[in-house]
């Protein structure tokens, strides 16, 4: 079987820099799950169609014509031809991923598609239920945390890199809102999987979280 490594936990915690550097490291596939999710509401919503009705958002999951196709700077995200790399990364289509990610049929939809990114030689997981519902059998699972208050600094330090002011109580609300809806939501609530490792990383470097999983990995 192909071995998997998931790393679930909430916005800001680090995840997505920790998988790609960890994939990168090993030689094997990412499956950015957020994306999908980000994805699947940029593209409902650009078909107008309202963010409550499950049956249709769970269809346009089901037909996503995307391409993550690779390139020296990184990956693009092709939908329907359009390149939508800048675009998924916006705070309003977190929104949007956030709402379509709480119906669960949306859910059932996109479950195929993130297990088809099982393939030879591995994949690292990034998302909130990879350990606990997608890849329930991977024999490495992390539970990824930080406080709210430094998920918020570094959340607030990569706008300001960007150029973009924002208040940063007013981020540290916003993350705790997400964390409030991810966590209690009826369908694959945000939770660590029973076997996994819980790493705070409120007061470690990428490196050392890093370094952390890759001794999980080797043993
Ligand atoms: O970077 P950030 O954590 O803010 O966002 P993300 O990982 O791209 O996920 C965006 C949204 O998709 C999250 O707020 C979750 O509600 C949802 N999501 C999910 O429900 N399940 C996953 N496996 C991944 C993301």
């Amino acid at each position: 079987l192909v071995p998997v490594i998931t790393v679930d936990g909430p916005s800001g915690a680090g995840k997505g820099t920790v998988c790609a550097r960890i994939a990168a490291e090993l030689g094997w596939h990412l499956l950015d799950s957020g994306a999908l999710y980000r994805i699947t509401g940029l593209a409902a919503d650009r078909r107008g169609i309202k963010l409550d009705d499950e049956s249709s958002v769970a269809q346009v999951a089901a037909g996503l014509d995307v391409r993550f196709q690779p390139t020296p700077d990184g990956v693009l995200t092709i939908l329907e031809g359009d390149d939508v790399t800048t675009t998924i990364r916006t705070e309003e289509v977190g929104s949007l991923a956030s709402q379509v990610a709480a119906l669960p049929a949306v859910r059932e939809a996109l479950l195929q598609r993130q297990r088809d990114f099982r393939s030879s030689p591995g994949v690292v997981a990034d998302g909130r239920d990879m350990g606990t519902v997608v890849f329930i059998d991977a024999p490495v699972k992390v539970f990824l945390t930080a406080s709210a208050e430094e998920r918020g600094r570094r959340r607030h330090k990569q706008l300001t890199e960007k150029g973009i002011s924002a208040s940063l109580p007013a981020l540290i609300e916003d993350i705790q809102a997400r964390d409030e809806r991810d966590s209690n939501r009826a369908v694959a609530p945000l939770k660590p999987a029973q076997d996994a490792l819980l790493i705070d990383s409120t007061s470690m470097t990428i490196d050392e979280v890093c370094d952390q999983i890759m001794t999980l990995v080797r043993t």
